[in-house]
């Protein structure tokens, strides 16, 4: 496990990873019964952008950095208010440049009744990750396999929430294990929102996850995706996006307002563009 983080927080892919987790759960707050957020692949859930490793890359500047200093119209302020208001918080509270992960969104964003469940296969990440969040009692941190928890931890007692699986990708069948690990989940849990993160970096092993999703015979499937340049034979990545099962209502409408904005702001160069469409279910678009 040689993937960290800290080298890639508050990058273009976190932003959009981060502002669709917050409104997600912005929406199941809509109902006043509990929920819990399940993150399988969790991190340390708060970085420091002045740290070695993330001053090493510099991604954020090219994420996060320049969606702070660009100017916000407003029905985009509305949208990105969930995520920026937790980026602020935590940076008034901490300092300057500091960064929520996945599970601080969640941390923030969720209600006195609702759970969290962080998991975190990294020993080093893992215990970093129950330092951070032992202060709230809401969390519970579990140094794990994400994949297995995924299973395990379904379907939680309130009935109601999300689970979100983000993995590295360090390993050449993490397309499949993902995949694997929610079929299974949703199989025990089929009303849970699910969040699948992937990687654009290579066409057919993107493609070859739609088809697979695609034929699985889930009934909603919404793909989010943002490309920040074209895909080139050398792999780099260019993009992510996610794969949400079970969006709220108006979430597809709201990302079809967001990620063109979010294009604008991240592009790095040519070939970048966003998709928001229906893999299964509304109008689901052909994989072929
Ligand atoms: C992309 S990062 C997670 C970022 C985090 N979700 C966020 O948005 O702030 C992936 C994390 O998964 C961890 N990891 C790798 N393999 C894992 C596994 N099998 N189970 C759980 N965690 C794993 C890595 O150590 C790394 O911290």
């Amino acid at each position: 496990m040689n993937y960290r983080h800290a080298y890639h927080a508050g990058n273009f892919a976190d932003v959009i990873k981060h502002a669709i987790l917050a409104l997600c759960i912005e929406h199941l707050k809509a109902k006043a019964t509990p929920f819990r957020v399940i993150d399988t692949h969790a991190g340390i859930g708060v970085y420091d952008l002045q740290s070695e490793a993330a001053q090493k890359t510099g991604e954020w500047q090219d994420g996060i950095g320049r969606v702070v200093d660009a100017v916000l119209p407003s029905e985009i302020s509305e949208l990105l208010l969930p995520y920026l208001q937790c980026v602020e918080a935590l940076k008034a509270f901490k300092r300057r440049h500091v960064y929520p992960g996945s599970p601080e969104i969640a941390r923030y964003l969720t209600r006195a009744e609702d759970r969290m469940i962080f998991v975190e296969k990294h020993p080093q990440d893992a215990k970093k990750l129950a330092e951070n969040f032992a202060f709230d009692g809401r969390a519970k941190v579990l140094e794990l396999d994400g994949y297995l928890a995924a299973k395990a931890y379904v379907p939680p007692k309130e009935r109601r929430g999300l689970v979100i699986i983000d993995p590295p990708y360090e390993e050449r069948d993490e397309f499949e294990r993902l995949y694997y690990a929610f079929v299974d989940a949703y199989r025990k849990w089929p009303t849970g929102m699910y969040l699948l993160w992937y990687p654009v970096k290579n066409r057919d092993e993107t493609k070859r996850f739609m088809v697979s999703l695609a034929e699985a015979g889930i009934p909603k499937i919404l793909r989010a995706e943002l490309r920040v340049k074209a895909v080139t034979e050398q792999g780099g990545l260019a993009g992510s996006g996610l794969m949400i099962i079970n969006p709220p209502w108006k979430l597809a409408d709201e990302l079809r307002v967001l990620l063109p904005w979010l294009d604008g702001v991240l592009k790095q160069g040519e070939g970048h563009g966003w998709n928001v469409d229906w893999l299964a279910g509304e109008a689901a678009v052909s994989t072929s």
